[in-house]
């Protein structure tokens, strides 16, 4: 998708999306810095948007990983699924659907979540839900890296996993937090 189309997307649906410019270089280099892709097998994406963190992820990762990629806004789906890669499952759904598309490919945990959910814009339900699914489907030592645009918002991830790293990346349109925690016993 062009960058304009992006933006008019973004202004179009901006409580879903919750920007006007997709993530850069940096921002998805800061995210993927957390994830092990010697070992990874599953991978979850959330909010994938048009696929920009997506093909990053897909470029590290191994010939025999899965990643199954959330996204809820139609427009953004054909860009996903024009993505010529077998080890990518586009998943045109809610992203607190995750254990049924685990339960597709045989899995039944991931083993890092990638999101850019905009959670500051989610009803608290939906956010609440797709947090602790996510800490239930992940493994233990799996990494969460969600992407911020404030720190307002960073006891979410506390509550959820009991612990928070912060980076910041200001090579971004807004200068961007990756948020990062950690599954643990
Ligand atoms: C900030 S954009 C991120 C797009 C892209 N990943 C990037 O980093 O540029 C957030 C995306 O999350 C999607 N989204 C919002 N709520 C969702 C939900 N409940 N499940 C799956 N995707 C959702 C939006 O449609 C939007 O494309």
């Amino acid at each position: 998708m062009k960058r304009w189309k992006f933006f008019k997307e973004g202004i179009k649906n901006l409580k879903q999306v919750g920007t006007v410019t997709r993530s850069s270089k940096f921002v998805c280099k800061e995210m993927l810095s957390h994830i092990d892709f010697s070992k990874a097998k599953v991978i979850i994406e959330l909010g994938a948007g048009d696929g920009v963190i997506t093909k990053h992820i897909l470029k590290q990762m191994r010939p025999d990983a899965k990643l199954i990629t959330f996204e809820i806004l139609d427009k953004f789906i054909p860009d996903l699924e024009s993505i010529q890669d077998e080890r990518l499952i586009v998943a045109h759904d809610s992203a607190e659907r995750m254990g049924y598309y685990l339960e597709q490919i045989g899995a039944d945990k991931t083993d890092a979540i990638v999101s850019a959910l905009p959670f500051v814009l989610l009803p608290d339900a939906l956010r609440e839900d797709i947090l602790q699914k996510s800490s239930e489907y992940l493994v233990e030592g799996g990494p969460f890296v969600q992407l911020h645009y404030s720190l307002s918002k960073k006891k979410y991830y506390k509550e959820a996993f009991g612990n928070v790293d912060v980076n910041f990346v200001p090579l971004n349109i807004p200068p961007a937090f990756v948020l990062v925690s950690e599954k643990r016993a």
